[in-house]
């Protein structure tokens, strides 16, 4: 049996209490290093501990594969929300673990904190991730016509090919005012966060792999 759960923002009390309990009795508990020391504080002390890094995720998925044909509750832990930017992750599990139907329990995103911090609501806006692999020109291009919809637009960016500087340059290129304002967080809900308010022709710094953009509808920012 595999789970695929969300274990949030990074907060480690910011998990739902089912996953929690999963994590408290699971054999084996798998995912990035990183990810694993953010929720580590509920894991069965007995669990066998499955981390990876992004070069040999393949063949640590293909052991808690084996482990779960062996009849072993394994649980695959995903940053944030597994419905947010996971889907290429779960693909993983599909393939490398050869498990087709992972049981999947939602976290939460840092979108949905993002959207918490600026009081952005999502029938307001859109989400979108440029941390992806392939081509990222249709979601930029859909990234402009939301905006020019009115829409607010919550954004992961791609390390370290389109972070918030570049995404901002983009957007005054295709006509979006210069001074719509965005929000950056970095790090949100660790101890380390950090926001930062922008307009999009002065968002010029290089911000944390770990950060999250909120860019306002061009009509509030326009109002103020
Ligand atoms: C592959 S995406 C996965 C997103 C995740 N599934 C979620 O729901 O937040 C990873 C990216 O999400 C963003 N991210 C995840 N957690 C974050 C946090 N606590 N604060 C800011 N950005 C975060 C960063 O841009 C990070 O590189």
């Amino acid at each position: 049996m595999i789970y695929a759960v969300g274990i949030g923002p990074g907060d480690p009390d910011m998990l739902p209490h089912k996953t929690v309990l999963l994590l408290q009795k699971a054999d084996v508990i798998s995912g990035f290093e990183t990810v694993l020391n953010l929720a580590e504080k509920h894991f069965n002390p007995n669990a066998t501990r499955v981390s990876m890094g992004y070069k040999d995720q393949s063949e640590k998925l293909e052991q808690v594969g084996k482990y779960s044909r062996e009849g072993k509750v394994c649980v695959v832990c995903f940053m944030g929300d597994v419905n947010f930017s996971g889907y290429e992750y779960l693909e993983r599990i599909h393939n490398d673990c050869h498990e087709p139907a992972p049981t999947i329990i939602p976290g939460i995103s840092s979108a949905q904190m993002a959207a918490s911090r600026t009081l952005t609501a999502f029938e307001t806006s859109v989400f979108l991730t440029f941390h992806k692999r392939g081509d990222i020109s249709k979601d930029k291009e859909f990234l402009v016509s939301a905006l020019k919809l009115g829409k607010a637009a919550i954004v992961i960016p791609l390390p370290w090919d389109f972070m918030p500087a570049e995404i901002s340059r983009y957007l005054i290129e295709q006509g979006i005012p210069p001074k719509t304002k965005v929000n950056i967080f970095e790090h949100l809900t660790w101890p380390e966060e950090k926001s930062y308010s922008r307009t999009l022709d002065n968002c010029i710094e290089k911000f944390s792999d770990v950060s999250i953009m909120v860019i306002s509808s061009i009509n509030s920012s326009q109002q103020s």
